[in-house]
């Protein structure tokens, strides 16, 4: 009998070691089983660069968690009630539908044209620090994505506390697939108060030329087929928890790739210009994603592995862009690194819609600290990781002015 490899909670950052340092776990899986069949979850999980892409690109896989299995992992997103799903979680014509009514609002050009905004809030927000050690998570990193949404939507400024609040609270259970009872009760209240809001934003938009993106939604129409108030109201609470603490996590963990290693932290001050590259390879390091997946469409096989119809296939987006395969020495950050294919923002039709809007909130947060904080480091009070499965990212990090 071989060494037990990696399985189930191992692989979570329920785990203390995994929740530290996910990558030598994910190295170990990679070259030992790089399509494994976890006996704990029953799920099979990826780990080689090119597998995590081809599922992720493959037209027939599915999303859809309703179309799993039985038992199987991807149950634990089917929704409950009459709750409506996301796009995330649809398979088309559906998906294709809905991705298509929100596209337009998250183009490159469009969130081109955001970024003064997007530069004053994050020097707003720098400007408002006090004292010499500060979380930059708390100041910063947290608030900053949450404010350019809230914004978009045309949510009135006087509610964004509350906003944001609620926000991060239903967040945290969502893709949590192992909340407390006590988390889930929070995160219900949190999610009807949000649903009240949206409800009355969306109310107040119809019959109105309102440009934000509620208003965008309830006039979208496509083929003549509008948006109910349930899908706007759907659609909102996925752009909250998609691009929220992914945001805050990409910024987070991207200055403590900087202050860990100093001299790119230098290499970056001397030439700002590198601004986008460091900000593919901060993706690229430490992604805020680390899984992502689909459901077998059917029987199958993946290099040799047996995948049976609806089950889960965990795509580790952590270990894919470690694949030293596709990116030599990958435990380096390097901000200068050529040829960069991260896998953060998954692939195929579920690719993140909000890419470019996280890419510009990454870049100018980054931008406004060297130039605030030039001299930043860790500070004494450290940082705590959260420990949400098939994410990465800290819950406070404090950083030395
Ligand atoms: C660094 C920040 C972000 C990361 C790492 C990230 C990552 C991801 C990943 C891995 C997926 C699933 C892709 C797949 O399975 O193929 C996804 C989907 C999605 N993301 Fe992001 N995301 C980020 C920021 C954002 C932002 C800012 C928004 C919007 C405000 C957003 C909206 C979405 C939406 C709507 C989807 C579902 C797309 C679909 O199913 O067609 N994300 N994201």
């Amino acid at each position: 009998m071989g060494e037990k490899l990696p399985s189930g909670i191992e692989l979570t950052p329920l785990d203390d070691a995994y929740r530290a340092d996910p990558y030598p776990k994910l190295h170990k899986l990679r070259t030992a089983a790089p399509v494994h069949a976890d006996p704990d979850f029953a799920n099979v999980f990826t780990t080689r660069h090119q597998d995590v892409q081809k599922i992720l690109r493959d037209k027939e896989m599915l999303s859809d968690p309703r179309k799993a299995s039985e038992n199987d992992l991807s149950r634990r997103f089917a929704p409950e009630g009459d709750q409506q799903l996301s796009m995330l979680f649809m398979d088309d014509p559906d998906h294709r539908r809905l991705r298509n009514l929100v596209n337009k609002a998250f183009t490159p050009r469009a969130v081109e044209d955001m970024r003064p905004r997007i530069r004053q809030i994050v020097f707003d927000l720098l400007d408002a620090i006090e004292g010499q050690e500060f979380d930059l998570i708390a100041s910063l990193a947290a608030p900053l994505p949450s404010i350019v949404i809230a914004e978009m939507l045309g949510i009135d400024a006087s509610k964004h506390h509350d906003f944001k609040e609620w926000s991060d609270i239903s967040t945290d259970v969502f893709f949590n697939m192992f909340p407390t009872d006590d988390q889930i009760a929070q995160a219900e209240i949190a999610r009807d108060n949000l649903n009240t809001l949206f409800r009355e934003e969306i109310d107040k938009r119809r019959g109105t030329n309102s440009n934000d993106l509620i208003g965008a939604m309830v006039r979208a129409e496509e083929d003549g087929d509008c948006l109910s108030t349930e899908e706007v109201v759907s659609q909102c609470n996925l752009l909250l928890v998609a691009g929220n603490v992914t945001t805050t996590d990409l910024i987070g963990n991207g200055v403590k790739a900087l202050l860990d290693h100093p001299d790119q932290f230098e290499k970056l001050k001397a030439d700002p210009t590198l601004i986008e590259n460091a900000v593919e390879e901060m993706l690229r390091f430490d992604s805020p994603v680390v899984n992502s997946g689909r459901i077998a469409p059917q029987d199958m096989e993946l290099d040799g592995c047996p995948v049976h119809k609806g089950q889960s296939i965990t795509t580790s987006l952590g270990a894919a862009n470690r694949d030293p395969a596709v990116h030599p020495n990958p435990d380096a950050f390097d901000v200068a690194r050529q040829n960069i294919q991260h896998q953060s923002f998954g692939g195929g039709r579920h690719f993140c819609l909000g890419a470019p809007l996280a890419r510009v909130e990454g870049q100018e947060a980054v931008l406004g600290i060297i130039e605030r904080y030039p001299n930043l480091r860790h500070g004494d009070r450290g940082h705590t990781y959260k420990s949400v499965p098939g994410f990465r990212g800290m819950s406070e990090f404090w950083v030395h002015a």
